[in-house]
């Protein structure tokens, strides 16, 4: 009885604070699902001749990119380290697409190895005639193991390292094909990097563990997207990295074994019902890749990132061409290629 009449007199002071979160919450939520998530990347331009490589297509945003782009009768080739899942979403491209089963190509690339990526860049070079366009796709927030085979971060080595040693070795791929484009999937989350500990750059031991690791390889991710752009634009060989905004897909679900039940509790529903609100869906967070990827018009543009199909601006660390640089070369030591 006590505590009946203590909630109606809490909702009596409040009516007004609880009636505009409602508001707000609903409005918000009815933006998102009616503006946001209606919104496609609207042209209708042709990939046929053109073959484009996806890391980490099987699922999220690279699969609904693949799918885009298989519609555009593009060739696409899936790089992905789970095979059976990808024998599943190529089935599955196969019934949403209607595509011919030669159009599509699932082949193995595990981004925790660099073994897994030179295997991969030996076959690819073997057997396969073009790449027109790669897309850097393939990208984890947390990982249950800290370390890789190679000693790195996998965080680091998934969405940096391995993706440096591909692009590397499948260079001469790319200059064959001229005009071709590399577009990086990043993250605005690279703005939460304030500076580098050279030190510890592909380790991050000293970072705190939920955030640390996925910013800064982001924040990489740029660096080395800068120092491609100013190196190769000349070449005919396009840089792009996008920024997809919140979407939602299984990229956190990882997030328990790596932050601890009592976190993940705490954290993990505040996460999903804000996802629920705000977040886009796979394929209107597929976009931005797919425009970078097609429009014809970017081909010779000096602007690098872009968001919701628009240029964007990156943090000033990630603009900084003597970071590109330090950067360029640990990586290259990092990767096992001659230093320059
Ligand atoms: N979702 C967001 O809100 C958001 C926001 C900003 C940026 N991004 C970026 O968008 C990209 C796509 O992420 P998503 O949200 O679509 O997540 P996702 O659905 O989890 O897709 C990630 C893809 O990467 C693959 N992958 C993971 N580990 C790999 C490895 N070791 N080797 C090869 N492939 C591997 C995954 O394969 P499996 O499915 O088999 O694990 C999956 O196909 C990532 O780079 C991410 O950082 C996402």
């Amino acid at each position: 009885m006590v505590y009946s009449d203590e909630f109606s007199s809490f909702l009596d002071q409040h009516r007004t604070n609880i009636f505009i979160v409602i508001a707000f919450v609903i409005s918000s939520w009815l933006y998102n699902k009616f503006r946001v998530n209606r919104i496609f990347f609207p042209s209708k331009c042709s990939m046929r001749g053109k073959t484009i490589l996806i890391t980490g297509g099987v699922s999220g945003i690279g699969y609904e990119t693949a799918k885009d782009l298989l519609q555009r009768n593009a060739r696409v080739i899936i790089a992905d380290y789970n095979m059976k899942k990808g024998r599943e979403a190529i089935e599955q491209l196969w019934l949403e697409t209607g595509c011919e089963k030669s159009r599509i190509r699932l082949m193995k690339c595990d981004l925790r190895s660099f073994r897994s990526v030179r295997q991969f860049v030996q076959l690819y070079n073997t057997e396969e005639q073009r790449l027109d366009v790669l897309i850097c796709n393939a990208g984890i927030a947390w990982a249950p193991e800290l370390l890789t085979e190679d000693g790195f971060s996998t965080v680091m080595q998934v969405n940096y390292l391995s993706h440096f040693l591909l692009i590397n070795l499948l260079m001469n791929k790319l200059n064959e094909c001229r005009p071709s484009r590399i577009v990086f999937v990043a993250s605005g989350a690279h703005r939460m990097v304030r500076s580098i500990d050279w030190s510890d750059a592909f380790t991050q031991f000293k970072s705190f563990r939920i955030w640390g690791i996925y910013p800064m390889s982001k924040a990489f991710t740029l660096l080395f997207a800068l120092k491609l752009k100013h190196t190769l634009d000349s070449n005919d060989v396009a840089i792009f990295a996008v920024n997809p905004s919140w979407v939602w897909t299984s990229i956190q679900t990882p997030m328990r074994e790596a932050i601890g039940l009592i976190l993940f509790l705490i954290c993990y529903p505040i996460l999903y019902a804000l996802k629920f609100i705000l977040a886009k869906t796979p394929q209107t967070g597929a976009r931005t890749s797919i425009f970078c990827a097609v429009e014809p018009s970017l081909q010779h543009s000096k602007d690098l990132y872009f968001e919701d199909c628009k240029v964007e601006t990156v943090s000033s660390l990630c603009t900084n061409y003597a970071l590109a640089d330090q950067l360029w070369e640990i990586s290259l030591q990092a990767v096992g290629l001659p230093v320059s």
